[in-house]
């Protein structure tokens, strides 16, 4: 049976960006189908995670998304990014890999993705107060952190977990767990742990001393646009949300862009390397993956986008990659 690929297109630069790597589906033979997801999805029919996307979702081999967000749903009660947030929850991809390289540094970031200060209890009490609630249980901490440990193994590498256990209580269970699964599971794997803040600091300062990092949703989320954007920003982040079993996510790291949406020099490389990732982690053709992020990489020399400093479009740098690629 072949593969088959749900492609979510959303809002924005999710369209154009998506577009280039169906180029690479349709160049690989991969079977795919596009399905309404996001704002769009909510302005045609009220809600960000139609059930027939979900259907769509939840049946296809992988999931490749773009990005959500309309700055007219902006805060509104019903957003794009409930869709994204449901759509994760829904899959039990709890585990978001967040790669960043460049020159000098092949650091990963491994974000809980399903729990935390997301999905906790939120809500506004009588007395006008608004609150968001950090949540996590023993079995939600170690599922992340062994796969954390698992992925600093495969590669001969350290896990650096990465909490406030100086102030937040749910910092504590993390640290513990993660303590005990190490010296238990995985004596074999080095483990230092660092405070979320200062280490911001050092993935600025120092980004080439890091290895795997394991570390809670909001924190991951935060940490990753830093990592991106110190090698070379957000228009090359990709990532892949894994759960045990079924479809995982395939996604850049960055939003729908507004700003610079319907222009057509969005840089499709994030959402190429997301394919990558796909093509690795979710359809077990890893030549093809390593292939394709060696066809990114020449095509970033060849026609680099505005954000990068250059003046290719996204058509030109998705030229590129597939003239690399079928080369
Ligand atoms: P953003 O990632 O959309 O943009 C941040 C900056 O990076 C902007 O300057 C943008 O122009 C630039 N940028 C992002 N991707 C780029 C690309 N491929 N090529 C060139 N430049 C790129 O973040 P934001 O502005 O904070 O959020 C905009 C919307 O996106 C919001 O509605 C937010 O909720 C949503 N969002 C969605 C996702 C997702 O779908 N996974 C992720 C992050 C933000
Ligand atoms: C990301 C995004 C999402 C997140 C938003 C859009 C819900 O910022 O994937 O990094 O916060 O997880
Ligand atoms: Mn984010």
């Amino acid at each position: 049976m072949t593969a088959h690929v749900a492609v979510l297109p959303g809002d924005g630069i999710g369209p154009e960006v998506a577009a280039e790597a169906v180029r690479v589906l349709d160049a690989l033979g991969i079977d795919h189908s596009e399905h309404p997801f996001g704002g769009n999805a909510i302005l045609d029919c009220g809600v960000p995670l139609p059930d027939e996307t979900l259907a769509a979702c939840r049946s296809a081999d992988a999931i490749l998304l773009a990005a959500v967000g309309l700055p007219e749903l902006e805060g509104a009660a019903v957003r794009p990014e409930q869709g994204l947030l449901a759509l994760r929850k829904e899959l039990g991809v709890y585990a978001n890999l967040r790669p960043a390289r460049a020159e000098g540094i092949d650091l990963l970031i491994v974000r809980e993705l399903v729990g935390g200060l997301y999905f906790g209890a939120k809500g506004t009490r009588d007395d006008g107060t608004w609150f968001d609630t950090c949540e996590y249980t023993r079995p939600e901490v170690e599922r992340i952190a062994r796969r954390g440990f698992d992925l600093a193994r495969d590669r001969g590498g350290r896990l650096t977990s990465v909490d406030k256990v100086n102030v937040l209580h749910t910092s504590r269970l993390w640290r513990d767990v993660v303590v005990e699964l190490g010296a238990a599971d995985y004596p074999d794997v080095p483990l230092d742990h660092a405070l979320v803040d200062s280490f911001a600091m050092t993935i600025v300062n120092a980004p080439g001393t890091i290895d795997v990092v394991v570390t809670e949703n909001t924190f991951g989320d935060i940490l990753s646009d830093i990592a991106a954007a110190v090698t070379g920003g957000l228009g090359l982040a990709a990532s892949a949300s894994l759960g045990d079993d079924g479809p995982g996510i395939f996604e850049p790291v960055h939003g729908s862009a507004p700003a610079i949406a319907g222009l057509g020099v969005a840089n499709p490389a994030a959402m190429r390397r997301s394919v990558a990732l796909m093509l690795r982690h979710g359809l077990d053709r890893s030549d093809d993956a390593a292939r394709l992020e060696a066809a990114v990489d020449a095509a970033l020399t060849d026609a680099p986008t505005p954000d990068l400093g250059g003046d290719g479009t996204t058509s030109q740098m998705g030229d590129a990659v597939l003239r690399a690629l079928t080369a």
